[in-house]
């Protein structure tokens, strides 16, 4: 069990977490648009740099057509794919968060 590898991500979830909460935006709302998107992405810009510039191992996701991003996002939910945490980022969300969280990233441009 590669404890290590997990701990940092973990760490910096954690971190990006405090960081939405200390924020005092308000709750999640209604759902499925841009603007919903980019307040919860404030939870995965820690790890995915929104400039679509790839760091350390850490994909790159701007860009990408909504029903991709989605259907990435509910495998990982589902554990049809691998990768611990994003398996627990991706099952928090709703449709509609996973459908704004697309929304906002697909709206992004690569470099
Ligand atoms: C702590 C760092 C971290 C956070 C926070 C994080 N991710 Fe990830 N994400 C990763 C890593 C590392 C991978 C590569 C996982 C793998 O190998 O399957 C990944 C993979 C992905 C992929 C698949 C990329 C590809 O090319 O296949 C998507 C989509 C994604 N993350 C979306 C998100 C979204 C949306 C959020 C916020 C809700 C988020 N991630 C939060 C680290 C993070």
């Amino acid at each position: 069990m590669p404890a290590t590898r997990l701990t940092r991500p973990l760490l910096l979830l954690s971190l990006a977490l405090s960081i939405e909460a200390a924020a005092g935006l308000p709750a999640r709302g209604a759902g499925g648009d841009r603007a919903l998107g980019a307040y919860l992405a404030g939870e995965c810009v820690a790890c995915h740099l929104p400039s679509g510039r790839q760091v350390g191992g850490i994909p790159a996701i701007v860009g990408w057509p909504e029903t991709s991003f989605i259907a990435v996002m509910q495998a990982y939910a589902a554990r049809q794919r691998d990768h611990a945490l994003m398996q627990a980022v991706a099952a928090k969300f709703t449709a509609d968060e996973l459908a704004a969280l697309a929304a906002y990233f697909g709206s992004l441009k690569p470099p």
